[in-house]
C-alpha cells in the first residue's frame, strides 16, 4: 500500500505474546520505557479522560513484587483450588523480566462516558505499548493471571476502589526464535452491509 502501512502491517502481524520464563534477564534501557509509555499517552479517548496509569517495578521491586503475588493469590485462593504450580509460576515470573508494568483504569468524573469506553481506551493504551515494543525487539506478555485481578492487588496497589485493574506487562527480551501467530480469517468475521 505505502511503506507507512507495511512497516506497521508487519509490527502488528508479528507482535506476540512472550512468556516471561523465555525471557533472558537482559535490562532494557529506562529511555525506552518512557518512550513506550509515551506511546500509550497516544491511544484514543472519547471525553479527553486518559484513564491509563501505570506502576512500574524494576530491580529489587520486581521479587518484592512477585512475592507479593504469589501470596496474594494464596491467600485468596481456597485450599481445594490452590495449585502449588499456579504459586510456584507467580513467584518467578520476574526472575528474568527487566520490568513489570501494572496497568491500571483511572475512573474519571465525566459521567457521561461509561467504563466499557474507558477500558477500551486503557486497552488500546496497551497495544501501542505491545506495538512499539515489537518495534523495539522488546517482549512482552500482557497478563491477567494470578492475583491480578483481586481486589487484594488493587489494595496493594493503592488503587481507589472505582479503579480496575487491566493487567501486568512482563517485559524483557528473549533469545528464543520468533513465533508465529494464530488467527482464524478475519472474513470469517465480517458481515459486509
Ligand atoms: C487481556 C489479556 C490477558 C491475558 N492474560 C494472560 C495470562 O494471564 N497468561 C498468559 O499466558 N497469557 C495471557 N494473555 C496473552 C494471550 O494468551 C495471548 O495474547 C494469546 O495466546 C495470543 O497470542 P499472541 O498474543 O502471541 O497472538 C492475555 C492477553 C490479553 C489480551
Amino acid at each position: 500500500m505505502n511503506n507507512s502501512f507495511d512497516v506497521l502491517e508487519r509490527v502488528i502481524i508479528s507482535r506476540r505474546s512472550i512468556k516471561p520464563a523465555a525471557l533472558n534477564g537482559q535490562k532494557i534501557g529506562e529511555d525506552k520505557i518512557k518512550a513506550l509509555l509515551e506511546l500509550a499517552n497516544w491511544a484514543p479517548i472519547h471525553g479527553f479522560t486518559e484513564p491509563w496509569r501505570f506502576v512500574v517495578f524494576s530491580g529489587d521491586a520486581i521479587p518484592r513484587f512477585c512475592q507479593r503475588n504469589a501470596e496474594m493469590y494464596k491467600e485468596t485462593t481456597e485450599p481445594e483450588k490452590f495449585s502449588s504450580a499456579k504459586y510456584e509460576k507467580q513467584l518467578h515470573n520476574g526472575d528474568k523480566a527487566s520490568h513489570i508494568i501494572a496497568v491500571y483504569l483511572k475512573r474519571g468524573s465525566n459521567p457521561n462516558i461509561t467504563m466499557l469506553e474507558e477500558i477500551c481506551a486503557v486497552a488500546a493504551a496497551v497495544q501501542n505499548i505491545l506495538l512499539g515494543a515489537g518495534a523495539l525487539g522488546i517482549a512482552v506478555l500482557w497478563s491477567t493471571g494470578g492475583a491480578v485481578l483481586l481486589p487484594a492487588m488493587e489494595g496493594y496497589l493503592g488503587i481507589d476502589e472505582e479503579d480496575i485493574m487491566i493487567g501486568l506487562l512482563y517485559m524483557g527480551y528473549t533469545d528464543e526464535p520468533a513465533k508465529t501467530g494464530k488467527r482464524t480469517p478475519i472474513e470469517d468475521k465480517i458481515k459486509w452491509m
